[in-house]
């Protein structure tokens, strides 16, 4: 199906964000739902913004009921590991729960597609590198396991309902569109590459490598990183593959790792700063590796990573904080 109206939830968050971008230039009709909890006003790229909240099942099934979407993408969660830890509640409501309301909404407002936002955290330790999608699902944090739950969840829609989904377990989302003024702002900020830039920028006090001492070439820990654009890529052409395929699970990653200390010397290099982080041990539940075997990816959906390039990646993020020092201002 060619995608002509589309209700994105999570639309002003670092990923939705762009995939947003590049579904409006593909002449798609985009509405945006966000209760902006962690979002940013200046990131909605839609011709239409709904502020609510998943949460709120009346809200969600009125709006559902009085609109037409022929697909739905689902990028709202909670997304911070160490968060899920101290407070499991949190992400068992506001993923597990919300997932939930959206998918009764979809039931009985007779909407039948959905694009989800899953990750590789529920994958957790790798028993084998690159991780396939038949690798086993042990997730060893509250919000890998919401993820999991998540994936069942609408499994068993699918066979009870028919409601179809595509459950896309990204890697590192990374790079952005500075052109677009799109960038990478969550507060807190758990992901790698903007911290470092935010460092080698003087933007932000310290920058700490956690765990030096692991089984890698260099001893800091390997992540795949995969450009937010061509996430958004395969989030369209999974969308399309409904069609054919009821239900589609599939790793979104380059099958390339990079170490952290590669990546602090990809962004001195760029940034032509010199950068001395701080060592730190190793924090808890951070596998040594995690690296994508994206084939079936690339198979399925006929979809090649053209963006996650890790020096261009780095110069987009370094070109969004030059502009952006102190990130979106709602
Ligand atoms: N960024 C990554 O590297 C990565 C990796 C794996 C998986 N993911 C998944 O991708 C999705 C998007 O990640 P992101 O980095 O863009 O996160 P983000 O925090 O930037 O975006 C999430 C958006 O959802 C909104 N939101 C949260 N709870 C909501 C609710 N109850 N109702 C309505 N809106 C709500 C937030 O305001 C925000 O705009 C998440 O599901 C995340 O788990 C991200």
């Amino acid at each position: 199906m060619k995608l002509s109206k589309i209700l994105v939830i999570g639309g002003a968050g670092y990923v939705g964000s762009h995939f947003c971008l590049l579904a409006s230039n593909s002449d798609i009709r985009v509405t945006v739902m966000d209760n902006l909890s962690k979002g940013h006003r200046s990131a909605l790229r839609c011709s239409e913004f709904v502020q609510a909240d998943l949460l709120d099942y009346e809200a969600l099934l009125t709006h559902l009921s009085h609109n037409r979407y022929d697909m739905i993408f689902h990028f709202a969660a909670s997304c911070l590991v160490g968060e899920s830890v101290q407070d499991p509640a949190l992400y068992y409501r506001n993923n597990l729960l919300a997932a939930f309301n959206m998918a009764e909404a979809m039931r009985h407002s007779g909407h039948d597609r959905i694009v989800f936002s899953s990750s590789c955290a529920v994958y957790g330790y790798p028993q084998r590198l690159p991780i396939d999608e038949n690798h086993p699902k042990n997730p060893i944090s509250p919000y890998g396991r919401t993820k999991l739950a998540i994936e069942w969840m609408l499994e068993d829609y699918n066979v009870a309902y028919g409601i179809r989904s595509a459950q896309l377990r990204y890697f590192n989302a990374a790079g952005c569109e500075p052109d677009f003024g799109l960038g990478e702002d969550h507060r807190p900020e758990s992901h790698l590459i903007p911290n470092v830039v935010k460092f080698a920028l003087n933007l932000s006090d310290g920058l700490t490598i956690f765990g030096t001492d692991y089984p890698t070439p260099d001893g800091t820990c390997v992540r795949d990183y995969i450009h937010v654009t061509d996430l958004a890529d395969a989030h369209i052409k999974a969308s399309e593959k409904l069609d054919e395929l009821p239900l589609i699970r599939l790793n979104l990653g380059t099958g390339h790792g990079f170490s952290n200390m590669e990546i602090v010397d990809g962004v001195r290099r760029i940034a032509g700063v010199n950068i001395s982080p701080e060592f730190g041990p190793r924090r808890p539940g951070d596998p040594a590796e995690l690296v994508a075997d994206a084939l079936m990816a690339k198979k399925t959906l006929d979809w090649t990573p053209t963006r996650s390039d890790l020096d261009s990646m780095v110069a987009e993020v370094i070109r969004w904080f030059s502009f952006n020092p102190k990130g979106y201002s709602n």
